[in-house]
């Protein structure tokens, strides 16, 4: 098997200023890509605005030979998305891979979180995978074919103590996700999820300095690089991948337990008595078939 490349691809990186977007930009361009590198510079907080983040990883780019364009519109607003897959159709002329990457952090606890922080955190990780999605959709569609990748976190799909904002929104993009494999499946796009543990500024006060150390950014782009590339069969799956890390994780469905026969009451009591049955996850399965397949388990009570 030859070499994962991109040679006549364009894809858009959004937050690839810096951190994981920016390793992910460097190497789809060395592998053949034309790449946008959308990075709105601000601060880790959300605030402020530069452009000089997507203009350094684009000369970066250039000096080494590749294709790359800069945007520095926000994910956050519907006008942003339009514009960030505008710029790839105004310097490439389409769009085959999005990786919504951008990201910002307001943490704080449940009793002191503001609904500006949650807001604002809503707007650049839930709003702003779909305010870019939703146009390069259009376009992928047409072309038939598409690579989208979107990144969760560990927090969203786990929970982690003061990030109800981000924990929230991160789980979200799950949505955006399974909408993207479902509608675009007969189109060929697939999209697919990571959640990430890595070295940048967002984590660089949460870990120890030997642990940082050890998850470089690079170890993620991989299984990105793989993720976005023509020969991925999957879609709708989910990925954990931190330091040389790579496993599947998953929203499963057990087989459960069946009470009664669909026309008789159930009562309380009954579902005590079954509970183990209920918790229990045997035989869960990942189900990728959206939420007609999850309908399939309560068949035998249809008759
Ligand atoms: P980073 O802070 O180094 O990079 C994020 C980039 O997004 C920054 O360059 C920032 O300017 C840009 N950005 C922020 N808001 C934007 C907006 N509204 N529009 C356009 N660009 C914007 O952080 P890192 O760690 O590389 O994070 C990348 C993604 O991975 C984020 O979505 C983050 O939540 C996620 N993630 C990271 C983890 C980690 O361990 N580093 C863990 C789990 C998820």
């Amino acid at each position: 098997m030859g070499d994962v490349r991109f040679d006549g691809r364009v894809a858009i990186v959004t937050g690839a200023g810096a951190g994981l977007g920016k390793t992910y930009a460097l190497e789809l361009a060395k592998r053949g890509a034309k790449v946008v590198v959308n990075d709105l510079g601000g601060a880790r907080d959300g605030s402020g605005a530069s452009s000089s983040a997507a203009d350094q990883v684009v000369d970066e780019i250039k000096q080494a030979g590749g294709e790359a364009a800069p945007n520095y519109d926000s994910v956050a607003t519907m006008e942003g998305g339009l514009n960030i897959v505008k710029t790839a159709v105004d310097n490439f002329g389409k769009v085959d891979i999005l990786i919504n990457n951008a990201g910002i952090l307001r943490d704080k606890s449940i009793l002191k979180m503001e609904e500006s922080e949650w807001d604002l955190v809503m707007d650049v990780h839930l709003k702003g995978a779909f305010s870019v999605t939703q146009p390069a959709f259009k376009i992928m569609k047409e072309n038939g074919y598409g690579r989208v990748v979107n990144t969760a976190s560990g927090a969203g799909l786990y929970g982690n103590f003061g990030q109800i904002n981000y924990s929230s929104a991160k789980c979200g993009v799950l949505g955006v996700m399974h909408s993207v494999h479902i509608e675009g499946a007969k189109y060929n796009i697939k999209a697919n999820t990571i959640a990430p543990i890595a070295a940048s500024r967002l984590t660089e006060d949460v870990m120890p300095p030997e642990i940082f150390a050890k998850l470089d950014p690079k170890f993620v782009t991989p299984l990105v690089m793989y993720l976005v590339s023509e020969e991925n069969p999957d879609s709708d799956m989910i990925f954990n991948c931190a330091s040389g890390w790579f496993s599947r994780t998953a929203v499963m469905c057990a087989t459960g337990t069946i009470i009664g026969n669909g026309v008789d009451d159930i009562s309380a009591e009954q579902v005590r008595d079954e509970w183990s049955k209920i918790t229990s996850l045997d035989e869960a399965k990942a189900l990728t078939g959206g939420v007609n397949e999850s309908i399939g388990y309560l068949m035998p009570l249809m008759g």
